[in-house]
C-alpha cells in the first residue's frame, strides 16, 4: 500500500495513524480536514498530510479508513464519490457491510474493530470478511482475527467494548489495595501484573479452557477458592453478561435501520 487516506480523523484513528508509523509504514498518509488542529498535530508528529476536503482524500488515497462516529456516516457518504473498487476500512460500530456498499457505491468495504492500543502495535484487530489487503494494511497494529461472518463481528465489537470496562474493573481492584495502605503505584503494578500473569499462562495453553485454568489455581483450601466462593455468590458476571447484551442489541439494532 503506497497510500492511505483517513475520513474522519479522531480518538481512534489518530492512535491508528501512531501505530502505522509505529509500524514502520513510511507511504502517504492522507487526513480529512475536519478537527483541524488534531489533524494538524497528527500531520506535524508523524508526516501526515490534511487536504482540503473527504473527496481530495478519496482521490489521493490508494486505501481509505473511515473513523467517523455512526451518525456521522450518511453525512459524510454524501460528500465523496469513492472509485470503483477502491478499498475502504470501516471501523464504524453497527454500521454493517449492506450499508457501507449503499453509502459508498461501488467500494470494496471491510469492516474492522481495534482498540487504543492500536498505537502501541498491541491491538485485538478484528476484520470481517478476510482481506489479504485489508489484513496487511491493518495487520501491524496488533493480533489479527479475522471473523467468518457479520454476526461474529458484532460480538467482536461487544469483546471491544470489554477492553473498556476492564479498565474500570482493574480500577476498582487498584482502589481497594490502595485503600488498605499500598501505595497507588504498587497497587497498579501488582493488578497489572497478576492480570499480565494470567494472560501470559492461558496464551501459552491454548488447549486448556479459562476455566480449567483458574480451577488449577482456586484448588480446595486455598486462599484463591476462599475468595472466589465469595465471587461465585454476587452476580458479577450476570452484570458483566447484561452489559454485553446491551451493545449487542445496540449493534443489531444499528444494523436493522
Ligand atoms: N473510540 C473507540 O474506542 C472506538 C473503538 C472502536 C471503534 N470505534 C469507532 O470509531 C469511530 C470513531 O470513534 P472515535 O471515538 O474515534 O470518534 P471521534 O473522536 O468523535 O472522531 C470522529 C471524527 O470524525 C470527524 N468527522 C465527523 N464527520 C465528518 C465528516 N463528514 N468528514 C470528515 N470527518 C468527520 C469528527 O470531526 P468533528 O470533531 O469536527 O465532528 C471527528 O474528528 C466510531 O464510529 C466508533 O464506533 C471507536
Amino acid at each position: 500500500m503506497r497510500s492511505l487516506g483517513i475520513l474522519g480523523v479522531g480518538e481512534l484513528t489518530e492512535k491508528m495513524v501512531h501505530g502505522l508509523r509505529r509500524s514502520g509504514f513510511a507511504g502517504a498518509i492522507l487526513l480529512s480536514p475536519r478537527n483541524a488542529a488534531r489533524a494538524e498535530a497528527l500531520a506535524a508528529e508523524h508526516g501526515c498530510q490534511v487536504l482540503t476536503s473527504n473527496q481530495a482524500v478519496v482521490d489521493q488515497a490508494e486505501q481509505l479508513i473511515v473513523g467517523v462516529r455512526p451518525d456521522a456516516l450518511p453525512q459524510l457518504a454524501s460528500e465523496v464519490r469513492l472509485r470503483p473498487g477502491q478499498r475502504l476500512l470501516s471501523v464504524v460500530a453497527g454500521i454493517n457491510l449492506e450499508q457501507l456498499a449503499v453509502a459508498f457505491p461501488g467500494a470494496s468495504c471491510v469492516r474492522a474493530m481495534l482498540s487504543y492500543s492500536a498505537q502501541y502495535n498491541a491491538s485485538t484487530v478484528a476484520i470481517c470478511p478476510a482481506d489479504e489487503q485489508a489484513e496487511q494494511c491493518l495487520g501491524p497494529l496488533g493480533k489479527l482475527v479475522v471473523l467468518a461472518d457479520e454476526s461474529a463481528f458484532e460480538l467482536a465489537t461487544v469483546a471491544a467494548c470489554m477492553n473498556g470496562w476492564f479498565y474500570f474493573l482493574l480500577h476498582d481492584l487498584q482502589q481497594w489495595l490502595s485503600d488498605k495502605g499500598l501505595p497507588a503505584e504498587q497497587a497498579r503494578a501488582l493488578v497489572l501484573g497478576n492480570l499480565q500473569d494470567c494472560i501470559s499462562a492461558a496464551q501459552r495453553q491454548p488447549e486448556q479452557s479459562l476455566k480449567a485454568l483458574g480451577e488449577a489455581i482456586a484448588t480446595p483450601g486455598t486462599f484463591t477458592a476462599d475468595g472466589l466462593a465469595v465471587l461465585m455468590h454476587q452476580p458479577v458476571s450476570a452484570t458483566w453478561g447484561a452489559a454485553c447484551e446491551v451493545v449487542l442489541d445496540g449493534l443489531l439494532t444499528r444494523s436493522r435501520l
